[in-house]
Formats: C-alpha cells, structure tokens, sequence
C-alpha cells in the first residue's frame, strides 16, 4: 500500500481553500480500495448505495449495519491515505441518539472508518450533535436523500422552490453549527449549491450539484460502467468495464472449450519417473 501521509478532518476542511476542486468516490471493496489508494482522492465513502451496487436490493433503505460494516473492513484494509467515511444505514441512526451514537462508534471501531455520514438537515441535527458530541466526526448529506424514497414514493429532487431552497439553505447552515465537517449536496440546483459553498466554511461535495461545489462525489460503479441497472443524469460513465467484463469472460468459455486454457504455463507436471511408478502401481487397482 501507498506509505503518504493520511488525511485528516483538518486536511480536508482545508481544501474548501485550495483553488481547485477536489475529487471523492464511493468504494466498497478491498481490490477497488488498493487502486485508489494509489490515486489522488482525499476521502472515500463507503456509501451505503453499496445495497443496491454490492448486494442487488432495490434501494438502500434495505442494507443493515453489519453489511455495511463488513465492506467498511475491507475498505479499511485497503485504504490508507484517503480519509474514509462510512454511510449509517436507514434505521441505524433515525430512532434515538443513542443508537445513532453507538452505530456511528461501530463504524469507528470494527469498521476502522474515520467519519460517519447520516442524511438529513434540521431533523436530525441532534443526532449530529451528539454523535460528534461523542468524538465521532460527522458529513451531512442534503437535498436528495436517497433514504427517504418510500416516505417519497421515488427519488424527489429539492430546492427548485424558493420554500425548498431556504430549507436546504437552513439545513446547510445547522449542520454547520451542529459541528458537521463536511456537507453532501445531492441533486439541488446549481445556484443554491454555490449560495451554501459561498457562505458555509465547511467543504461541500456535490453529487448533481454543479461544478461550484468544493468537492465532487461519484459512485464507482456509475464512474466505471459496472453497474447495468443504473446510470444516473449525475454521474458520467468514464469507462464501460461491464462490457469489457463480458468480453473477457467469453474469451474464457470459448479458451476453454477449445482447450486453449490451461495450457502448459497454468498447470504443474509430474517428473516421468514419478508418473510411470504411480501407473505401474495402479495397474491392478
Ligand atoms: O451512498 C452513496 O453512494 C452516497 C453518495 C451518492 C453521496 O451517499
């Protein structure tokens, strides 16, 4: 693994002054992570769209805390330069402080996350409270909330009325005070994105948010073309390694049914002398 230095919440605070946006991605996986271990992003999140890219549900109210725990593990074997944060699934954190607070330390301790991201502005702003009360850095995540996509009957995009966007303006500024150190835009217009990255001091990283954001966030299934079932407006497709995927593995069925693979460099022998004592010794088996 790469030996740089680790990133920190102040390091990452301190990119809302650089000039140039920084870039963030979703990860999931103890392969992926070592490539981007090698890469330029500053911090990681492993997202709990992990339920519908990793464990084929239909949206991510459905993945519990222990499976996203077991990807944060594997993440965090992989990564240890970017700073990695880790989603805290619907229902870890919605019924009480406490929970919220002992799921986020879940996180911290056997996933070895360094950050946990909840979504929700005022709603929540006492679970932020008190789980970055208990030590536990916190990124917000507002505007589209994936979470919420039964209560919603789909996927709504907000802040395109003015109500809408004073809401999310309020809810930007709360987490803010409530000690968040970063903040997810997901699907809100691009004007209210620069009005919330101009005035808070924290990072914003949108998602569908425009280039104004301090940083950017992407899900590596969409970035690579991985995922068949979904591609997104947000998201551009860098990379369409599904089909090379399939390509590659038909190569495969058809090396193999034309015996081409394994061939002599994929395979040991036996020293002759070996082979014919062992055929001698079998002959009347
Ligand atoms: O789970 C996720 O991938 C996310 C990002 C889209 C921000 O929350």
């Amino acid at each position: 693994m790469s030996s740089k230095i680790k990133y920190k919440i102040s390091d990452i605070q301190n990119l809302k002054n650089s000039k140039t946006p920084f870039c963030t991605i979703t990860v999931y996986d103890y392969a992926s992570s070592l490539i981007i271990n090698e890469l330029n992003i500053p911090l990681v999140l492993v997202g709990d769209s992990a339920s519908m890219v990793m464990f084929g549900y239909e949206n991510t109210t459905r993945i519990s805390v222990n499976e996203l725990l077991f990807l944060t593990k594997a993440v965090s074997r992989g990564i240890n330069r970017a700073l990695i944060v880790a989603d805290l699934p619907f229902m870890s954190y919605q019924p009480s402080n406490s929970l919220a607070v002992e799921n986020a330390g879940r996180f911290i301790k056997e996933g070895r996350a360094d950050a946990v991201k909840l979504e929700g502005g005022i709603e929540y702003i006492d679970r932020v409270e008190n789980i970055v009360k208990a030590g536990i850095p916190v990124m917000g995540h507002i505007g589209l909330k994936p979470q919420s996509v039964l209560q919603e009957s789909g996927y709504k995009i907000k802040g395109k009325t003015f109500e809408s966007a004073k809401e999310i303006y309020r809810d930007a500024i709360a987490l803010e005070k409530a000690g968040a150190f970063s903040v997810v835009l997901e699907c809100v217009p691009v004007e209210l994105a620069d009005i919330i990255t101009s005035k808070l001091k924290i990072p914003t990283i949108g998602i569908g948010a425009g280039a104004g954001c301090d940083g950017q966030i992407q899900v590596f299934h969409d970035l690579i073309g991985s995922f068949k079932k979904s591609s997104p407006k947000h998201a551009k497709k860098y990379l369409n390694i599904e089909r090379s995927i399939a390509a590659a593995i038909e190569n495969y069925i058809k090396d193999v049914r034309d015996r081409i693979f394994p061939n002599q460099s994929n395979y040991v022998t036996m020293h002759k002398n070996t082979l014919a004592e062992l055929k001698k010794a079998l002959e009347n088996t």
